[in-house]
């Protein structure tokens, strides 16, 4: 992790060695806080944020289901966002905005904690690595079950939840592979430690619904819009494992991991063990959509206004 020269705190812009909380801060202890992944992209009209509105609206939201007021508007989010990243003359960057019960009254009742916020950038290539994206990753069921709607909140983007995700994610890279994929309660596919899934078969694109307690991932959405312009069929359902072993494509979808293709699912090469050209051509359009490639996604991308320089 390439370490930046600030983090925006609570209003102010800090040195990254000074962004610190205190020990007692409740969301160490309870995981009372709310997250987004985003990144930034350098693109022809500049340095780009995809889809940074809706990466803050589903942190508003994400804060409000867990009744958590940000001191901030999303103007005000948006417009820090913008000068962490100016300030730390960053081209293109992975952004992490954090709003988190800080120190007070310690016990589970947290509505008298205060709300505090940060955000962080660093550079940061592809989580599942360049290879991945191009030759596909392995993936393996985990044990662990996906967090369900009967304890959390599963739509939430909420920092105590991802302890499953952790959980699923040391579990495979233990055993050998480089994600995790997470059945539902049920038993039905939800998603990824930290990317939706789509799988291909006879040519139609099928993923799972907010009823397979997935989190409403941006890049889900924007595979499927992309997906559809290109001329396919998605279907969002109920798939079953055995769908995984049956399929002639497998992708996932994530800020992090951006579009990457999965080449075997529990050592069962997914089709021919290549990616195939139903996820080619979505990937294709969609990195073209990131990197400001795309006229007709070009509302997608907020362009971060870099200063001219004075003389
Ligand atoms: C559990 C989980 N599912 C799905 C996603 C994909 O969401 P997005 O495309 O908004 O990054 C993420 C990443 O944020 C995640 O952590």
């Amino acid at each position: 992790m390439k370490q930046a020269d600030l983090i925006w705190m609570n209003g102010e812009l800090v040195a990254w060695e000074d962004a610190k909380v205190h020990v007692l801060t409740h969301a160490l202890h309870y995981g009372t806080g709310v997250f987004e992944g985003i990144r930034a992209y350098e693109t022809p009209r500049g340095t780009a944020i995809f889809r940074h509105a809706d990466h803050v609206e589903r942190l508003f939201k994400s804060a409000g289901m867990y009744l958590m007021d940000i001191p901030y508007s999303r103007e005000e989010i948006r417009a820090a966002t913008h000068e962490t990243i100016i300030r730390n003359g960053l081209r293109s960057c992975y952004i992490r905005p954090l709003v988190f019960r800080g120190a007070g009254p310690m016990g589970l009742f947290p509505l008298d904690c205060p709300v505090d916020v940060t955000i962080a950038v660093w550079e940061w290539g592809a989580y599942l690595g360049d290879e991945g994206k191009q030759r596909g990753v392995r993936g393996k069921v985990s044990s662990f079950r996906r967090i369900s709607s009967a304890a959390v909140i599963p739509a939430a983007k909420a920092t105590g939840q991802y302890v499953n995700s952790v959980l699923a994610k040391i579990e495979v890279d233990k055993a050998g592979y480089e994600e995790a994929i997470l059945l539902d309660d049920r038993g039905m596919v939800c998603e990824g430690s930290g990317e939706n899934l789509f799988i291909v078969r006879d040519g139609v694109i099928s993923t799972p619904g907010f009823a397979a307690d997935i989190l409403g991932g941006i890049n889900r959405a924007s595979a499927i819009t992309i997906a559809r312009d290109l001329g396919y069929e998605v279907v969002e359902r109920d798939i079953a494992r055995g769908e995984l072993y049956l399929a002639d494509e497998i992708f996932m979808t994530g800020t992090a991991a951006e579009l990457t293709p999965l080449r075997e699912v529990d050592d069962r090469p997914v089709g021919s063990g290549e990616p195939g050209e139903v996820t080619r051509s979505v990937q294709r359009a969609f990195e073209d959509a990131l990197h400001g490639r795309s006229d007709r996604y070009a509302e997608w991308l907020d362009v971060v206004e870099v200063p001219a320089r004075t003389a």
